[in-house]
């Protein structure tokens, strides 16, 4: 069984009150229900966990040798954090970057992402079917 952790960072925790014309409606719960269905059926286990803090997305991306893939929507940290750009060069695992949003349509400091180049790719502007789009991507990567 392949194992999968799935990373959200800050403010994801309140999908479904923030800004539903550009996160839509449904909450991270309702997010990770979809992702683990799909996920099920895919033969993986995954592991889901948000934080607002950059240093315990760092401590949770340490964990990379018990998991054969990570999907990692890091909020406005995928702007600036260099530290959880190497915090993910170090992982041996790949690491999808997700976002809801179409950070490329968006204010001009959102345009750059600072881990994309650490990460096997990147699904942006799909709303919650960026994630289920990462799960598929991984169910062709190990499944196929
Ligand atoms: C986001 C985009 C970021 O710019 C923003 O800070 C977020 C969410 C997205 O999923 O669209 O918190 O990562």
């Amino acid at each position: 069984m392949k194992k999968i952790l799935v990373i959200n960072g800050p403010n994801l925790n309140k999908l479904g009150k923030r800004d539903p014309k550009i996160y839509g409606k449904e909450t991270l719960s309702d997010i990770e229900s979809s992702m683990k269905k799909l996920g099920e059926a895919k033969g993986f286990v995954l592991d889901f966990f948000q934080s607002n803090s950059e240093g315990d997305i760092i401590d949770k991306i340490h964990e990379y040798q018990d998991y054969n893939g990570i999907i990692l929507n890091a909020g406005a940290y995928s702007h600036y954090s260099i530290a959880i750009r190497d915090a993910i060069e170090i992982a041996t695992c790949p690491v999808i970057e997700v976002h809801l949003s179409n950070i490329y349509k968006r204010e001009d400091f959102r345009k750059t992402s600072v881990i994309s180049e650490v990460c096997l790719g990147q699904i942006t502007g799909f709303g919650s079917l960026s994630y289920i789009m990462a799960i598929e991507a991984f169910a062709r990567i190990f499944n196929e």
